[in-house]
């Protein structure tokens, strides 16, 4: 549905995306994570035709035309990071104006108002609204044409809660109807909760694809459990090394990496070894890390083939 081919972009000399191959199949919703500046909101809109690549393609639709063709264009709805509309206009004006352009039906207005919940403040001017209603509208007109791909750049990031709750319901459906959604993010959360498959862009390049599961397995590996003891003692680090070889001592703490798997063998090798824990916190992979192990290629197979 959405295919990009060794798609580069440069602004000048500084490289956007570089050389980014990804399918986005048919009913499928893919979450494009990164830091900021990684690249997400370049390729999103070229997705949406609005950036032309400066090398590569961009495919969207079945059969795959170039996104800038205006038949390829008619297939998307994008949602961009900073929505803007005319502030004198009301909110129902607003969608009236886009519905006409994309050719949806008279229905659609009250529908999609009464989904971004603004059906109480459509006929009040957008200079009236708050941030997050602002961002409720541009989501009410991204869903007007209930088109078989939809991009949403950051959709997270701005919206309020009766936002969120609508972008939520949103993606589920069209999961259900088989609709293809890619959006970007900097959180793991939203991603590991709506999308089937998540690609990781550091810097322009992607550092791998995840399902939601192997994510979550990759940030649990990094992971690790520090234990407090009454007292700490070489014979006892000896012990949990045979089960966590790299296992180690900070201050008065016990500090035991890995996935959670490991954890119940290393207390119990420090019971045997008659240690008496006082305390015990635990803390699971951080995202920025993983960000940061995938680029400098210590994250394994940072080719993109994992999915
Ligand atoms: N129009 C532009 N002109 C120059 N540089 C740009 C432009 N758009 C994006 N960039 C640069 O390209 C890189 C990727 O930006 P972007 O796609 O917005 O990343 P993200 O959405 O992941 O934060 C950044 O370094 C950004 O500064
Ligand atoms: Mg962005």
């Amino acid at each position: 549905m959405i295919a990009y081919r060794a798609f580069t972009k440069r602004f000048g000399r500084q490289v956007a995306v570089d050389a980014l191959t990804i399918d986005v199949r048919a009913g499928e919703t893919v979450a494009l994570l990164g830091p900021n500046g990684s690249g997400k909101t370049t390729s999103l809109k070229t997705a949406a035709g609005l950036i032309h690549p400066s090398a590569g393609e961009v495919l969207v639709g079945e059969p795959g035309l170039p996104a800038s063709k205006p038949s390829a264009r008619q297939a998307c709805s994008f949602l961009p990071q900073k929505v803007l509309f005319p502030e004198a206009l009301s909110g129902r004006e607003v969608v009236e104006f886009y519905r006409a352009i994309r050719g949806a039906s008279g229905e659609r207005t009250d529908e999609v108002l009464r989904f971004a919940s603004l059906n109480g403040a459509g006929d009040r001017p957008v200079r009236t609204y708050s941030g997050g209603m602002v961002q409720r509208l541009g989501l009410a007109v991204a869903v007007l044409p209930d088109s078989p791909i939809l991009l949403l750049d950051e959709p997270t990031a701005a919206l309020d809660p009766a936002g969120l709750v609508a972008f939520y319901d949103l993606v589920e459906r069209r999961r259900g109807a088989g609709r293809t959604t890619l959006f970007t993010s900097h959180q793991l959360g939203d991603a590991e909760r709506l999308a089937d498959r998540i690609a990781v862009l550091v810097d322009g390049r992607l550092a791998g694809t995840f399902t939601e599961r192997e994510l979550a397995t990759r940030l649990a590996d990094r992971g690790s459990m520090r234990v407090r003891l009454e007292r700490l003692t070489a014979t006892m680090l000896a012990a949990v090394r045979e089960v966590c070889p790299h296992a180690t001592v900070e201050g008065a703490d016990l500090v035991v990496p890995g996935t959670a798997a490991v954890r119940p063998r290393a207390l119990e090798k420090i019971q045997a070894a008659g240690g008496i824990v006082t305390g015990l916190t635990t803390e699971e992979g951080r995202l920025d890390r993983l960000f940061l192990e995938l680029v400098a290629g210590e994250g394994g197979d940072a080719d993109g083939g994992r999915a």
